[in-house]
């Protein structure tokens, strides 16, 4: 169960989550044909230990990310969205932003990986624990950032925009944000206050990229609370509470915006939705723009 001011590192509650899912990254851009490949997260990955190693190595078929009910389905999940946010990135690049705030960053690899252009700041904000074993976990494999990356150190439910802003952030250059795998880990107010920080910190031309996720059928949750795996653990971790939409929300305040759901943008890419446990018909893709 969550509590307000709750803490983790990599390892543990809500931080093991940014290993589960570079997990998947790895094993879904595996798959022929996958729309995305993040060579990081299997750096990550292997340096998180044994067990995981078992993973993508194939020794280990009862672990959730391998099986064909929940595993195959996740797996394309993460390596989908990576590529709507990688494509995200891109167009903001485009478009002449230089500057990139990843809240929740986790194991995002993208200051290592994307082709930025020339002085673009990425600003990526998590738990200190978790910058700390990204850090150190691609130095001592021999990776630098290849755009100017700041560590802002902090819980998204606290006064985040101070620390921002004290790591050279500047509210008015326009900011291309992302807000990936986060919202259900935050209550609807604390999802409220994230927005409000963000839309006060945006000049023109910023745009926003969302993840964000239906709330679960009310069986779905009560059943899958009844195990001791790893779905009983993850329902415990999130907040499965109705909240505004974001297309909405930020469209109220002025930004245009388009949301796009799983299962189509997948169609769009040519990959064909997996079978199984249907959660990612409950994801939902959205970009907002401010003009
Ligand atoms: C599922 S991971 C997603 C990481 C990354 N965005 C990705 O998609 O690979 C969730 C991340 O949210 C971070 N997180 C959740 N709640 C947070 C909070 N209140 N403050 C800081 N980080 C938070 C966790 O530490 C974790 O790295």
């Amino acid at each position: 169960m969550r509590t307000d001011g709750d803490s983790w590192d990599i390892n543990t509650s809500v931080g093991s989550t940014a290993l589960f899912v570079a997990a998947a990254r790895t094993l879904g851009g595996r798959a022929p044909g996958a729309p995305a490949q993040d060579p990081f997260a299997e750096i990550f990955v292997r340096a998180a230990g044994p067990e995981w190693v078992d993973l993508l190595e194939g020794r280990a078929p009862e672990h959730p990310l391998a099986t064909p009910e929940f595993g195959a389905q996740f797996q394309q999940h993460q390596i989908g969205r990576t590529r709507y946010f990688d494509d995200f990135m891109a167009a903001a690049a485009q478009a002449g932003i230089r500057q990139v705030v990843i809240l929740a960053a986790g194991l995002d690899s993208r200051a290592y990986r994307l082709p930025w252009p020339d002085g673009t700041a990425v600003y990526e904000l998590d738990r200190p624990q978790v910058l700390e074993f990204k850090r150190e976990t691609l130095a001592a494999a021999g990776h630098k950032p290849v755009a100017e990356r700041h560590e802002v150190a902090v819980d998204l439910r606290e006064d985040w925009p101070k620390a921002l802003r004290d790591s050279g952030f500047d509210a008015d250059a326009p900011t291309a944000w992302l807000v990936e795998g986060l919202l259900i880990y935050l209550t609807p107010a604390a999802q409220e206050q994230l927005f409000d920080a963000i839309d006060t910190l945006s000049a023109p031309g910023s745009r926003v990229a969302i993840e964000q996720m239906d709330p679960l059928p009310a069986e779905a949750v009560a059943a899958m609370s009844q195990g001791d795996d790893s779905g009983s653990g993850w329902v415990r971790m999130i907040y499965n509470d109705p909240r505004t939409d974001a297309t909405v929300w930020f469209g109220d305040r002025g930004w245009t915006g388009e949301r796009v759901y799983l299962p189509d943008y997948l169609s769009e890419l040519g990959q064909i939705p997996a079978e199984g446990v249907q959660q990612q018909s409950l994801i939902n893709l959205v970009t907002v723009i401010r003009p």
